[in-house]
């Protein structure tokens, strides 16, 4: 996934497209180019690496002009260099376009431009959409009908900027996200509201299928059918305006610091629609939940509560496998989709796919404005604020407490989850994180594989804690059930190898401490998170004791932070780990 912004006004364009690529930065971040318009001439300056390492081998905001595009880059098509960086320019130099998405067809569109005699400077899908706006200006000669044949021509999933060298700066959306951002005499256009959300609160967001064409006689909206389309206007809310670090260094850390406010936040949290929510939940025949990466541990949590506690069977589905799997997706089947962004191309495949067979829609997300919001019958908002950290932290708590609260409702009150207290533990151990960071330089940082242990709730958590891991920190690291260990991975252990026992004083504390006789009997280390001190263990994470229900939440706390130190101990950026981005909105 990547990043695209777009600016046309009275300003210099390249300050503010720089500052608005800087802070969707974590959309994707190999490389990254922007193109102003100064003079009826397009320049482009682009480069491998970070937005400010290129802005300063580059010298982006220096770029003359009021009117620009830029990029940040997730490498999908052609390998990470200057060359597939975007912008991408027209033969013709008139046109430049930068794209998020995958243009599925480029294959044959740059074989028939070819022969028409276009070239091509890069192995990118997305520089087709430049030659072909070059081709259908010069058969029309109007850009409306230019944008609208190419997009007639374009298959996939895309959202791409346009400027022309007349002064005009032009956008479309299928699939991919694109905000448009309305000052006074200005306009924005966007990935994320994050993008402009500094500058103006007044943003639209573009449906799919419609394009927009900005110029001096101002804007005007299309389907791709050519149809004029009413705008809707929406104030972006005060949360997702201004999204600083403020005394932490990482956004990770400083997100992983305020769970102990944010769990609370949407524990009372209004849910708009709970009835027809909870009614759909009750009498549907078959519910299922659904999510990538971290939000697909959250609906396994989920699906233990609902069982434990509301008698309530919920199938976890991995987003990415639905369409690969036989279940009983249909007009009974509600399909509960779990996703901070609400832009993972997996999970807005298994919501379209559920509903082409009749299934109804009921998400759990973080931004109220994607397009998994606009998909679903009824949303409930997580409310913990921007997460810009790519490894989800606070998000992940925050779905928790949905799950709680889901499971509450439906035990009709026999469940009834102390929020208030998980708050007070959090804060408790976010005191101790100096003793967690020694553990990871002494424990983590050196070793070859990590297992994380957890049984019943807790497996889903050591599945969390392993990938928190190794999305940021690099080391091998593997969540297993706690009694599964013997059944192969055990073969693995020796003095190299570093255990983390998830083991609150719950149903299943006696058993993994059985199994971490095995451990040790191999030479494993192993790192206790527990409310009880066990001599068994080399290293212990004490967390403090709440009601055995809700130790899922806290215990997930200390392995963010073992995580985040560990990244830090092995000079890591844990807000960018290579080769990952916040969401992925491509398949
Ligand atoms: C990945 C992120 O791209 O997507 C993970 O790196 C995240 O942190 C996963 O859990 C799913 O994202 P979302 O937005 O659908 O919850």
């Amino acid at each position: 996934m990547c990043s695209i912004i777009g600016y046309r006004g009275f300003a210099p364009a390249a300050r503010i497209i720089v500052d608005g690529l800087k802070k969707m930065e974590y959309r994707g971040y190999d490389s990254v180019g922007v193109s102003t318009l100064y003079a009826g001439r397009i320049e482009t300056r682009k480069g491998v690496g970070k937005v400010a390492e290129v802005d300063n081998s580059q010298r982006l905001s220096a770029l003359p002009g009021t009117t620009g595009i830029g990029h940040t880059r997730w490498a999908t098509h052609g390998g990470v260099s200057a060359s597939n960086a975007h912008p991408h320019q027209s033969n013709s130099m008139k046109i430049s376009i930068v794209h998020n998405g995958i243009i599925e067809n480029y294959q044959s569109i740059k074989q028939r431009l070819r022969s028409e005699g276009y070239s091509f400077k890069s192995q990118t899908d997305s520089e087709v959409i430049a030659n072909l706006l070059q081709k259908n200006m010069e058969l029309t000669g109007s850009i409306r009908e230019s944008m609208l044949r190419t997009l007639a021509r374009l298959e996939g999933s895309y959202a791409f900027i346009a400027i022309f060298d007349g002064g005009t700066i032009a956008a479309a959306r299928f699939k991919e996200p694109l905000i448009i951002g309305l000052a006074q005499s200005a306009y924005y256009l966007a990935s994320d509201v994050l993008g402009f959300s500094d500058q103006t609160a007044n943003a639209i967001f573009l449906g799919d299928k419609e394009l927009v064409i900005i110029d001096a006689s101002g804007m005007e909206i299309l389907n791709f059918d050519g149809e004029e389309i009413q705008p809707v206007v929406t104030k972006i809310a005060n949360e997702f305006l201004t999204v600083q670090k403020g005394e932490y260094t990482h956004f990770t850390l400083k997100e992983i610091y305020e769970q102990k406010s944010t769990i609370l936040r949407t524990a009372e949290a209004q849910w708009y629609d709970s009835r027809p929510i909870l009614d759909r939940l009750t009498s549907c025949k078959n519910l299922y939940m659904t999510g990538s990466g971290t939000s697909f541990h959250a609906a396994q949590v989920g699906s233990y509560l609902l069982s434990k506690y509301a008698k309530k069977r919920a199938e976890p589905l991995i987003a990415s496998e639905v369409q690969f799997l036989p279940c009983f997706l249909d007009e009974d089947a509600v399909l509960l989709a779990i996703s901070q962004s609400g832009e993972s191309a997996d999970v807005l495949n298994a919501v379209n796919l559920a509903k082409k067979k009749g299934t109804e829609i009921i998400s759990v997300i973080n931004s109220l404005t994607s397009s998994l919001f606009r998909e679903s019958a009824y949303s409930i908002g997580l409310h913990c604020g921007p997460e810009i950290g790519v490894a989800a932290t606070k998000s992940f708590t925050s779905q928790l407490v949905v799950m709680y609260r889901l499971a509450s409702h439906l035990s009709e009150g026999k469940f009834n989850p102390n929020f208030g207290q998980v708050s007070l533990a959090i804060s408790q151990i976010l005191l101790s994180s100096s003793k967690i960071k020694q553990i990871a330089e002494q424990d983590l940082k050196r070793v070859s594989d990590v297992y994380v242990l957890g049984r019943g709730v807790n497996y889903p958590i050591a599945l969390e804690g392993s990938l928190k891991i190794k999305e940021i920190s690099y080391v091998h690291a593997e969540g297993l059930p706690g009694g599964e260990l013997k059944h192969g991975p055990l073969a693995l252990m020796n003095e190299d190898v570093s255990v983390i026992l998830v083991n609150p004083d719950d149903c299943t504390h006696a058993d993994t401490l059985t199994g971490a006789h095995e451990i040790k009997a191999r030479g494993g280390r192993i790192i206790g998170i527990s409310n009880v001190y066990n001599e068994i263990y080399d290293s212990w994470i004490e967390i403090p004791t709440v009601d055995v229900a809700t130790f899922p939440i806290v215990e997930s706390v200390p392995l963010q932070l073992l995580a985040y130190y560990t990244s830090i101990e092995k000079e890591a950026n844990p807000d960018y780990p290579r080769n990952l981005a916040k969401c992925v909105t491509v398949r």
